[in-house]
């Protein structure tokens, strides 16, 4: 008999595990479905149009030089950033996925007797990555499905090391404006890091994008993460990025692997962030699939979170066996009694078919 359970740190036996969007192929088996093509996935906040076109070609070209460790220093991808951005490149971090960012400042700046401050409807892995390193959680309840900073400021305690804010956030696709953050980051005491998650911020029109980067010019203590998994439509390949004073940046490389950001996505994310016009293509696709949805629920008297980006928080009263009987239509949503919203289901932005395709299900399933 093996006595992994005895030696397991203490606060790590009973940590809850992230439930993801259901993959594709794991419906069809359970469902007994033919085909996969039978079935759409609407469920993790992917690109719909697929990769980057420029990406793809890139990792093609790329696929030859697979035998030889990627470069640990990611040069060319954090020239190119840095180019686009305007910063530097020692201001940058890339990793794993914007996940493995979120568990790297867990290595730095948590530990027993610190604590996060976070909203209560803000991305479920902070407060799991919290847990794992036995940090405090203290959790904000929105107001309006939005963050409220100024509750956010003053729950902040002597212990806490963190506090976590998605922009826009997901699952409620709300955000808050320049003007609230500012206002928010000159209160905010010294002893805490404001991680800024921008995972969907390059779905919004450059207007309305709040101009965070001058936080990291007047080195303040903040911390964004970017990410490729949405608007390049690159979540497979698992490459997300780090922007902070350099002080910052040397602490995070310090507790990373030495490759842990593989060859074929600093190939691919480098050619993504070259195509503007896939960029736009997505942006009009997400504008679009969101107005349609809106309609749709007016139509069929629902109430919604109206949403900024590429998702959308519906009330139908049971979300947990909505999610349950669309999946038998061939649907995969997100069920969100995990986030303390057992009515509501969340649903992205497919293509045009399978957003039509949705609806269908939807109204079917709740006329039963
Ligand atoms: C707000 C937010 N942050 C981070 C992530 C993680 O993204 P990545 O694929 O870069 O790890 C997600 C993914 O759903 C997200 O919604």
């Amino acid at each position: 008999m093996n006595t992994f359970i005895k030696l397991a740190n203490t606060w790590i036996k009973n940590l809850g595990t992230y439930e993801p969007g259901r993959p594709i192929e794991e419906v069809a088996r359970d469902l007994g479905f033919r085909n996969v093509n039978e079935i759409s996935k609407l469920a993790s906040n992917e690109n719909a149009l697929g990769p980057s076109p420029k990406a793809m070609n890139a990792m093609c070209k790329a696929v030859s030089g697979m035998h030889r460790y990627p470069d640990g220093n990611a040069y060319y991808l954090k020239k190119a950033i840095a180019a686009k951005l305007n910063i530097k490149a020692e201001q940058l971090l890339p990793a794993n996925g914007s996940n493995e960012i979120i568990e790297l400042l867990g290595h730095t700046f948590l530990g027993p007797g610190t604590g996060i401050v976070m909203a209560d409807r803000a991305f479920v892995v902070y407060k799991l990555v919290a847990a794992t390193f036995h940090a405090n959680v203290i959790s904000v309840p929105m107001k309006d499905y939005t963050h409220d900073l100024p509750a956010m400021l003053a729950a902040i305690k002597p212990e806490t090391r963190i506090v976590f804010i998605a922009n826009p956030n997901n699952p409620t696709s709300t955000m808050v404006d320049e003007k609230t953050l500012d206002r928010f980051m000159e209160k905010v005491p010294a002893h805490v890091v404001v991680c800024l998650d921008e995972a969907y911020i390059e779905l919004l029109t450059v207007s309305k994008q709040p101009d965070t980067l001058k936080y990291i010019r007047q080195d303040k203590n903040v911390i964004l993460m970017r990410t490729f998994s949405k608007t390049y439509g690159l979540a497979g390949l698992r490459i997300g990025y780090a922007i902070a004073p350099e002080a910052c940046i040397r602490l995070l490389n310090q507790v990373r692997q030495p490759f842990n950001v593989n060859a074929m996505a600093l190939a691919g994310a480098e050619a993504a962030l070259k195509d503007d016009k896939y960029v736009e293509r997505t942006q009009k696709a997400v504008k679009e699939g969101i107005q349609y949805f809106e309609q749709e629920f007016r139509r069929l008297s629902l109430s919604y979170v109206p949403a900024v980006v590429n998702f959308i928080l519906v009330d139908v009263k049971n979300g947990r066996n909505v999610f349950e009987k669309m999946m038998r239509e061939g649907i995969i949503v997100r069920p969100m009694d995990g986030y303390g919203l057992p009515c509501h289901i969340r649903i992205t932005v497919g293509t045009k078919q399978e957003n039509k395709k949705c609806i269908k299900a939807l109204e079917k399933v709740l006329s039963r």
